[in-house]
């Protein structure tokens, strides 16, 4: 049976995807392809060549379940300390949605994204603390993944509203993801320090746009929270 999503507020909504609570079950999120933002109008934006390729290579949903199937073989639970889960496809009124784990605060509220929390608060030492656990074990596991984002990073808090962790919800697919585990194990340590030190400079990036007035670029903020 398919899920009705149409009549609902979605939570979040990112460059390509519509974020709503699974209807079933406030443990899960299910994300859809945005209405207003077709699979062809991203190929449309392309531009030659790669206009060319087929539909199924822009739909990150897709991209999304391959990755995670593959990430999940390779780490195992230990991923999950900072990676949300991924349970695969549901069907839904506003076509098919990919169902993942929601990272809420303990207060029953959908985490903020790391951009909005240090947009809000400045670099916290224990935002600071935070991620350095982060990148620690994002290097030492070495996992692949596009460039670290701070709208695809949530920033889960415990009972006392402190920082109980990072989770990255977005941003693991690459094109070249699937070689990479195949690589020697120095470049794929090499990678993702990489990835580690880019982040940091978004951080100095994005503490540099403090001042300004509006919220810097699209996404990062929630629709609502869904706190009970
Ligand atoms: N599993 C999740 N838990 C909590 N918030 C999430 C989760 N997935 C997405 N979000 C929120 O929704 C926004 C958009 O989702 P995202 O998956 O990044 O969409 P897109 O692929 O369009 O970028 C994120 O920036 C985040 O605020
Ligand atoms: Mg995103």
């Amino acid at each position: 049976m398919s899920i009705t999503l149409a009549d609902l507020a979605p939570f979040a909504r990112g460059g390509n995807r519509l974020c709503y609570v699974y209807p079933a079950d406030r443990g899960r999120c299910i994300k859809v392809r945005r209405p207003d933002f077709t699979l062809e109008d991203r190929r449309r934006k392309k531009g030659f060549p790669k206009n060319l390729l087929p539909l199924s290579h822009f739909d990150d949903n897709r991209e999304e379940f391959q990755v995670m199937a593959l990430l999940d073989r390779l780490y195992g639970e230990p991923l999950y300390r900072h990676v949300s889960r991924c349970f695969g496809f549901v069907e839904t009124d506003m076509g098919k949605g990919l169902a993942s784990e929601l990272i809420r605060d303990a207060d029953g509220a959908v985490s903020q994204t790391l951009k909005k929390v240090i947009w809000d608060e400045g670099f916290s030492e224990q935002c600071q603390q935070a991620v350095a656990v982060f990148a620690q074990f994002w290097q030492s596991y070495s996992i692949p993944s596009r460039d670290l984002l701070l709208h695809n990073i949530v920033v889960q808090r415990d009972e006392q509203g402190d920082i109980a962790r990072l989770v990255v919800i977005d941003g693991l697919g690459s094109q070249g993801l699937i070689p990479t585990h195949w690589m020697p194990k120095e470049l794929q340590v090499k990678k993702a320090t990489k990835k580690v030190a880019n982040l940091y400079k978004r951080i100095e990036t994005l503490l540099g746009q403090r001042g300004q007035e509006q919220f810097p670029g699209y996404h990062g903020e929630l629709l609502h929270n869904d706190k009970p």
